[in-house]
């Protein structure tokens, strides 16, 4: 089949390879000239493991072009996805400017059928919105469909999720728009639902802000395993191998962050909002997730007494392990919150470096987590990336000017830390070699 995917971001640049890949031919157009002329030259606008060969793979068996042309995409394409950034604003609530310009884009272009598909994130009643403009911009010539096909994709694992989905859902208001995606997905032989739009797009935001609903309560059952001494690990273990719980999704650490969880979430609380739904419940995750920032931050300072001119060597920036985003990142938010204190920073991340540069101007960037802890009062972790967990911990205390380690992701045991003669304190677990001191939350 042949399709159009509008907006090569972690979106729409992997829904397009993985498309390609299936034996589609696929265009990818995006507005930004530089985005394009980047990926024409075979470099990924961001890092993403597996795309970059996956992108060029496709580009040199021609199934996958790039284009900043959408009237020749949409000329071509039958099927075109939308998926276009839904920024957050002010208030919350998601910026659908893209989604409307990119919808009169294609309706102008339009000379014959089309199924145009959300993709992108949006809020409930959007694909009524992408209808009327698509219905008033086309004056009836020709016929089309609007459709929601959610994803479910995670960042440093998006190819992965792709093409092993739970589930594909196609929210449809067709027999043509069904028949046209079912197709589609075929090759991928995944549970597809079938739903309205509406039902779909409640989906996407239902399911993050399920998840993230997860992450904070295991949070909040941190602080009390803190505070008594128990174990956060061997409860999450013993909540999630209750099939109806689930194990995954139940790992404490600094807060979630990312440019979906904290986005969907103050949507979806907005949007409940405005439907005269009331949101405390889902407004309290966002709030768990805040505080879980502030409390990691307050346990760092009650065990470094005066935090001024102390320097505190940092691993770990990008929002979570396997991605260059920093986005809505804890660790962002914590460097900015120690610099305020005075403290000097030393920080490495094996890939959001450059990223990190264009946000944290004055902390040390270190060439590698050895650098980051040299002469450092302590060593934060803040980003699970595996590298660190394979780090020679002996090397880190010599360089140290203090053997004193804050894991804010659990990636260490307390018992290996014990060997090694670290005062090592990390979420819902009992401090190593240091008094517990009650951080009251
Ligand atoms: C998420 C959803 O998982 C994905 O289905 C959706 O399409 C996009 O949003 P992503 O934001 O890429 O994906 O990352 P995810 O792996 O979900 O992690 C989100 C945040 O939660 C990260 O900051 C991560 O560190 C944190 N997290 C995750 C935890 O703190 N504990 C966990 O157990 C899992």
């Amino acid at each position: 089949m042949r399709i159009a995917i509008v907006g090569t971001g972690y979106v729409g640049l992997t829904t397009g390879a993985c498309f390609a890949n299936l034996g589609n031919d696929v265009i990818c157009v995006d507005n930004n000239e530089s985005k394009i002329e980047k990926l024409l030259n075979g470099n990924m606008p961001f890092y993403e493991p597996g795309l970059d060969e996956l992108v060029k793979l496709n580009v040199k068996e021609k199934r996958l072009s790039f284009s900043t042309d959408i009237k020749e995409a949409v000329a071509q394409c039958e099927v075109i996805f939308i998926c276009v950034n839904t920024p957050p604003k002010e208030n919350g609530e998601a910026d659908l400017s893209f989604v409307e310009t990119v919808s009169e884009s294609i309706a102008n272009n339009m000379n014959e059928y089309r199924l145009i598909v959300e993709k992108s994130t949006v809020p409930v009643e959007t694909g009524v919105w992408v209808q009327k403009t698509i219905e008033a911009n086309l004056n009836g010539r020709v016929e089309f469909d609007v459709a929601s096909n959610p994803e479910f994709l995670r960042e440093g694992s998006a190819i992965h999720d792709f093409m092993n989905p739970d589930r594909v859902v196609i929210g449809v208001e067709s027999e043509r728009a069904e028949k046209i995606l079912k197709e589609l997905y075929k090759p991928l032989s995944a549970h597809i639902v079938v739903t309205d739009i509406r039902s779909a797009e409640i989906i996407k935001h239902a399911s993050n802000s399920f998840l993230a609903s997860k992450i904070s309560f295991i949070n909040v059952i941190s602080r009390i395993c803190a505070q008594v001494g128990a174990d956060v690990t061997q409860v999450a273990e013993g909540i999630g191998l209750d099939r109806r719980i689930g194990k995954d999704f139940l790992k404490p650490g600094i807060g979630f962050g990312g440019f979906c969880f904290p986005k969907d979430l103050s949507a979806f609380v907005r949007i409940g909002e405005k439907l005269g739904v009331n949101m405390d419940m889902l407004r309290a995750v966002g709030d768990v997730n805040e505080a879980q920032k502030l409390y990691f931050k307050k346990m760092i300072e009650d065990h470094l007494w005066n935090l001024k001119n102390k320097t505190v060597g940092v691993l770990g920036i990008s929002f979570k392990a396997d991605t260059d985003d920093i986005r809505f990142a804890p660790a962002i938010d914590l460097i900015e919150m120690l610099i305020e204190e005075g403290v000097t920073i030393q920080a490495f991340d094996p890939q959001a470096m450059d990223n990190a540069r264009t946000v944290l101007k004055d902390i040390v960037y270190a060439t590698d987590p050895y650098e980051a802890a040299k002469d450092a009062e302590a060593l934060v972790i803040m980003t699970d990336w595996s590298e660190f967990k394979q780090i020679d911990l002996l090397k880190i205390k010599s360089l140290m000017k203090r053997p004193l380690i804050f894991d804010g992701r659990n990636i260490y045991s307390p018992e290996k830390m014990k060997e090694l003669g670290f005062q090592y304190l990390s979420i819902g677990r009992k401090p190593v070699n240091v008094e517990a001191l009650k951080t009251k939350y």
